[in-house]
């Protein structure tokens, strides 16, 4: 099954998985979360509202409505006051879906193996939603996307970090590995690729961009 409209019995997507992936300690955390490409069910900002938490969402394809969850595609501009969030996330949304564009990454995936070129074709619009999501976070707070964007950071980590903003990755914790052997699986099944290295080098990892003080 191609993993377009994750649904919660899916585990490549469901809470505990994304909590894992990336590693806050929401026990603890206190303030205003934004999920940026939160899903058509915005179940990690349905789950930490329940917590009491301050979360809001973002993606193209939403199918509910409710005044913390915004419609946006290519995550045009959050309409936020700058300075406004305390953490922003990204989990599996760094690929674009569900358009054209989503056909030719997978034709070129099939044709030539090659896994980076999702990110090659989604970076643009990454990028405008990095400064975007710099602008409404508050100094000093963090963007966490996973998996890490290997090439969105090979092509514009020096214009990333010309902005001030620290770019840092950590390897997510071994529990979550056994479960992204699975999900390395499912991908191979689906686009008989990536190669495992490949995978790995994103996979295992999130980034964290941190907006400057
Ligand atoms: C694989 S799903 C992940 C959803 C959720 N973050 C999760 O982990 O369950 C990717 C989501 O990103 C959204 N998305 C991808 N590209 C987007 C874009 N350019 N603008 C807005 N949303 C986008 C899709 O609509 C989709 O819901």
């Amino acid at each position: 099954m191609i993993p377009i409209n994750p649904s919660a019995d899916n585990e490549q997507y469901d809470v505990p998985f994304i909590l894992d992936n990336m590693g806050v300690d929401f026990l603890i955390f206190k303030g205003k979360v934004l999920d940026i490409g939160c899903g058509i069910e915005a179940r990690l900002v349905e789950h930490l509202r329940k917590k009491d938490i301050q979360a809001e969402g973002t993606d193209a394809a939403l199918e509910i409505k409710r005044s913390y969850l915004t419609r946006a595609f290519d995550y045009e501009p959050i309409q936020r006051p700058d300075n406004h969030y305390d953490l922003a996330l990204s989990h599996m949304s760094n690929f674009r879906q569900g358009t054209n564009v989503f056909r030719q990454i997978l034709f070129h995936m099939l044709e030539e193996s090659h896994f980076n070129l999702v990110h090659a074709i989604a970076d643009k619009a990454m990028l405008g939603c990095i400064k975007q999501t710099m602008r409404v976070l508050k100094p000093g707070k963090e963007l966490r996307i996973f998996p890490r964007p290997n090439y969105l950071l090979h092509t514009y980590l020096g214009e990333i970090e010309s902005q001030g903003i620290e770019v840092r990755t950590e390897k997510v914790f071994d529990k979550g590995i056994e479960r992204l052997d699975r999900v390395h699986l499912a991908f191979n099944i689906i686009f008989k690729s990536p190669s495992k290295a490949l995978f790995e080098q994103e996979f295992y990892y999130r980034t964290i961009l941190t907006k400057p003080r």
